[in-house]
């Protein structure tokens, strides 16, 4: 079964209400005619003003983080039944910036990504290797941890969405060649054919994040197991748009 493409953009910290209602107004009629799914990650402060900046478009409002727990004491997170007050179906979980930044490991990813699915969000979980792990050799051996560990315990592994970002091509401006991207993603859906079955390994859709932007995501997506992108820099600018519409 073919996989819907997918394009998602992540806003970082970045954006206000007045900058990002602007953008979302100017990039709804440029992406119009999209055939793929389309969703921007943003700040959760400014969730519900882009939700309604994007109505009645194909922008779907997703978020960039979640906590595992339903509520409780834990100051500054924000749990799925709050995302779902406002629509949200989509959440980055695991970013690397949040590993790097903020602590998020394996068993962290997990247990957001369990909860996610659980109240019927789905993730995008998001696994990469640093510069000296692929110099090491061991992009490989990185990747089937992260996925091992990260997905323990998921049960249908087609309701999530995974974002195969090399550390170092993030904000560098370092792309991935073409046939980077495509034998990692391969390795990685492979991966997951062991981890659950092949049938379902089919059906994952699988993102490459990293320097995508409207000049090489063609490329990218030519390949045949990449599935869609996960955009950082490009996805605060109208050339959003032209990555949506990387099949015109
Ligand atoms: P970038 O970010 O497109 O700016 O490299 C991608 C990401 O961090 O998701």
């Amino acid at each position: 079964m073919a996989r819907k493409a997918f394009i998602a953009g992540n806003w970082k910290m970045n954006m206000t209400v007045a900058s990002g209602t602007k953008l979302i107004t100017e990039l709804k009629p440029l992406v119009k005619e999209a055939k793929c799914d389309v969703c921007l990650c943003v700040p959760a402060i400014l969730i519900p003003a882009m939700t309604k900046a994007a109505k009645g478009s194909k922008i779907k409002i997703g978020a960039e983080n979640m906590h595992w727990a339903a509520s409780g004491a834990y100051t500054g997170e924000i749990s799925a039944d709050m995302l779902k007050d406002y629509g949200v179906k989509y959440v980055i979980i695991g970013h690397s910036e949040r590993r790097q930044y903020f602590g998020e490991n394996n068993d962290t990813v997990n247990q957001r990504t369990l909860a996610a699915l659980k109240c019927e969000l789905t993730p995008i979980v998001c696994i990469g290797e640093t510069l000296s792990e692929r110099s090491a050799g061991d992009t490989e051996k990185v990747l089937s941890r992260q996925l091992e560990f990260g997905l323990h315990g998921v049960e249908d592994v087609k309701q999530l969405v995974i974002a195969y970002e090399p550390v170092w091509a993030i904000g560098t401006g370092q792309t991935a060649t073409d046939e980077q991207a495509q034998e990692t993603i391969k390795f990685i859906r492979k991966k997951l054919s062991k981890m659950f079955n092949v049938k379902d390994a089919n059906r994952v859709r699988i993102l490459y994040g990293g320097s995508m932007n409207a000049g090489n995501c063609k490329g990218l997506m030519a390949q045949p197991d990449i599935d869609g992108g996960l955009i950082g820099g490009a996805s605060l600018k109208l050339d959003f748009a032209k990555i949506v519409n990387f099949d015109k």
